[in-house]
C-alpha cells in the first residue's frame, strides 16, 4: 500500500480517488483535517476496504512513526500543506509549521522507517513530495517558462515555506540517500477545490450574487492544469521517476486572471442564466494582493520527454467539467463553506460589496 498525506484536501482527495480507480492499490490517508480537509470529499470511499483514514498531524513524529510501522507502505505521497497564499500573508506561522516543520518531521519518520527496510522493499521505496511552481518566483511577460533548473526565488510566506520543504527533501536524498521525487506544479482547478481559490471562489460567489473580486488590474497570469491531469502526472512520476530528480507539471495554458473570470461568467451565463444581465456585471476590481507574483508558466517538457506525460484536458474541457461539477454539488460547497470559511471571507473581502 501507499501512504498519502493531505488526502482530504483538494488535490490529495482527487489523487486518492483516482489512484484507487486506476491502480487499485490500498491507501492509508493521513490528514489533520484543517479547515481545508473534508471527509465529505471522500464519501465515495466510505465502504472501500482499500482506503483507511487516519486523522493525524504530520508534525506529530510519534503518530507518523506509528502509522508507518502499522501500515508498512511502499511509498509516501506528500500533499499535506497550508496552501493558500492570501492566508499565508495574514498568518504565516501555520505555513512554517506545517510546510517546513511538518515536512521535516515526515522526512525524519520516513528515513527511520526506510533505513530499517531491506532488499527490494528498501530499493523500491519512494517519498514523493508535491510542490509548486511558486518556488521559482515571478516571470516577466517575455521570460521563458520555469524549468527544473530555474533558480528558486519565492516571494510569499507560502512559497517560501514550500521552497524550504523542497530544500529539505533534496537534502534528505543527497545526505541520507532517501529515494525522493519532487514535483513542482502550476495552478490546479477541478472538483472538490475549496472555494477560497480563484476558480471555485468565482463560481460560488457568482451563483450567490456576490461581487467577483479581481485583484489589481487582473492581468496576472497563471498556468492552469486540470486536477485529474496533475494526478496522472504524479502517478507517472511515482512509478517511473528517477530518485533525486524533480519534475515540473503544467497545463501549457497561460491565462490572465480577468480572462479566466470572463470565461467562467460566460459558461455560467449559458448553464445557469441570471434573470437579467450577465455574471460579468458582478466583477469588481479590488486592492491587489501584497507582493502579487505577475506571471507563472511551466515548461513541462522533461515530464513529456522522460516519462511520456502530457495533460489530457484543454482549459475549455476542464473548465466546463468543473463548472458543471460545482452546479451539481452545491451541497458539498455548503458543507465546506462553514464557520471558518465565513470568517475568512468576512475578514479578507471586508471591503468588497
Ligand atoms: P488543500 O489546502 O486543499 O489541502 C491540504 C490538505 O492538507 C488538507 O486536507 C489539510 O487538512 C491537510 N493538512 C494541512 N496541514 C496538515 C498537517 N499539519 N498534517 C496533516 N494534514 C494537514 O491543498 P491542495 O490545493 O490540495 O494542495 C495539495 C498540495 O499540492 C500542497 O502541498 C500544495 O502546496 C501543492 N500544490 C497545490 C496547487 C494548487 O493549485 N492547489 C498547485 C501546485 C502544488
Ligand atoms: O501556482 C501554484 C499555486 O497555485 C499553488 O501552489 C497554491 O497552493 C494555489 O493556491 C495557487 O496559488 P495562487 O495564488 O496562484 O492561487 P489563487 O487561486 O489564490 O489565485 C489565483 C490568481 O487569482 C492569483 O493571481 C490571485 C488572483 N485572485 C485570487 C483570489 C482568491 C483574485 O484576483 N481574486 C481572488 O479573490
Amino acid at each position: 500500500m501507499i501512504l498519502v498525506t493531505g488526502g482530504a484536501g483538494f488535490i490529495g482527495a482527487n489523487f486518492v480517488i483516482d489512484w484507487l480507480r486506476v491502480m487499485g492499490e490500498a491507501v492509508v490517508n493521513v490528514d489533520k483535517l484543517t479547515y481545508a480537509g473534508n471527509l465529505g470529499t471522500l464519501q465515495s470511499l466510505h465502504d472501500d476496504p482499500r482506503h483507511s483514514f487516519a486523522r493525524a498531524d504530520i508534525c506529530d513524529r510519534a503518530a507518523i512513526g506509528q502509522l508507518l510501522s502499522t501500515y508498512k507502505p511502499r511509498a509516501i505521497v506528500h500533499f499535506a500543506a497550508e496552501s493558500h497564499v492570501d492566508r499565508s500573508i495574514h498568518g504565516p506561522g501555520d505555513f512554517v509549521q506545517t510546510n517546513v516543520i511538518g515536512t521535516f518531521t515526515l522526512l525524519e519518520a520516513a528515513r527511520e522507517y526506510w533505513s530499517a527496510l531491506e532488499g527490494e522493499a528498501k530499493t523500491s521505496f519512494r517519498f514523493l513530495h508535491v510542490s509548486t511552481d511558486e518556488v521559482f518566483g515571478s516571470l516577466g511577460a517575455d521570460d521563458a517558462p520555469f524549468s527544473e533548473t530555474t533558480a528558486y526565488a519565492p516571494n510569499s510566506p507560502y512559497s517560501a515555506s514550500k521552497a524550504g520543504s523542497d530544500h529539505l527533501v533534496r537534502a534528505w536524498h543527497h545526505t541520507y540517500g532517501l529515494p525522493v521525487l519532487t514535483t513542482n506544479c502550476s495552478n490546479n482547478y477541478g472538483p472538490y477545490q475549496f472555494p477560497e481559490k480563484l476558480i471555485p471562489l468565482m463560481i460560488t460567489r457568482a451563483l450567490s450574487g456576490d461581487a467577483l473580486p479581481v485583484y489589481g488590474d487582473g492581468q496576472n497570469v497563471r498556468d492552469w492544469l486540470y486536477v485529474g491531469d496533475h494526478c496522472s502526472a504524479i502517478r507517472e512520476v511515482l512509478v517511473r521517476g528517477v530518485p533525486g530528480e524533480t519534475y515540473n507539471v503544467g497545463g501549457w495554458n497561460e491565462m490572465k486572471n480577468l480572462d479566466v473570470v470572463h470565461v467562467l461568467c460566460d459558461l455560467l451565463d449559458r448553464e445557469r442564466p441570471k434573470q437579467a444581465g450577465s455574471y460579468r456585471d458582478q466583477i469588481t476590481r479590488v486592492t491587489d494582493r501584497p507582493g502579487h507574483d505577475r506571471r507563472y508558466a511551466i515548461d513541462a517538457r522533461k515530464l513529456e520527454r522522460e516519462l511520456g506525460w502530457k495533460p489530457a484536458e484543454t482549459f475549455e474541457s476542464g473548465l466546463a467539467k468543473t463548472v458543471q461539477w460545482y452546479l451539481d454539488n452545491q451541497e458539498w460547497v455548503d458543507d465546506v463553506a462553514s464557520g471558518d470559511y465565513r470568517k475568512w471571507v468576512t475578514t479578507h473581502y471586508a471591503k468588497v460589496a
